[in-house]
């Protein structure tokens, strides 16, 4: 196998919490800082939570935000055909699944976010993938999901 030699670029500090509740006391006691920039990823969370609690997770996600951060996440409409696909699988995941935001780019600009809110579908045409036909939502129709980045307006540093 392949060394590498030098140091750690980073270090993993794993913080348990449920993000419905209050979390931010519990990352700052981790050590986190609020006066620097923070790339933030929310992957595969926002449908486990209804919409207030997404609203809550991102108010609390801006306030801990320098000028200069940076946000990502997925998210999807659970529509007929991925709701279908799902149970096929697993009916126990669907009855998992929470809303969330309704509208991503809306939800992000309502919180001073600069969102760049892209369909699955199309992402994944730009590295020539296909996505599961119950993800390959057309633009408009029910069912739609959705990879988003955004950023934080402001001066880093
Ligand atoms: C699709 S997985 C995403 C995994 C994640 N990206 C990672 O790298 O660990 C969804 C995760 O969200 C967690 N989860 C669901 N609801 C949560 C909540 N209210 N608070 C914290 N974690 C939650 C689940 O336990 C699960 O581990």
């Amino acid at each position: 196998m392949e060394q590498h030699a030098g140091d750690a670029p980073a270090t993993r500090h794993a913080v348990a919490v449920d993000l419905r509740d209050d979390w931010a006391a519990a990352l700052s006691a981790a050590g986190f800082s609020a006066d620097r920039p923070t790339a933030w990823l929310a992957e595969g969370i926002l449908y486990s939570l209804d919409e207030p609690a997404a609203d809550r997770l991102l108010a609390t996600v801006t306030r801990l935000s320098a000028p200069g951060s940076t946000l990502a996440f997925d998210h999807f409409e659970v529509g007929p055909s991925l709701r279908t696909a799902a149970s096929a699988v697993d009916p126990t995941f669907t009855g998992l699944w929470q809303p969330g935001p309704a509208d991503p780019g809306a939800w992000l600009e309502r919180h001073g976010w600069r969102p760049d809110v892209r369909e699955l579908a199309e992402v994944a045409a730009r590295f020539g993938r296909a996505v599961h036909p119950a993800y390959a939502s057309r633009p408009g129709a029910e069912g739609r999901s959705w990879l988003a980045t955004a950023a934080l307006p402001g001066t880093a540093g």
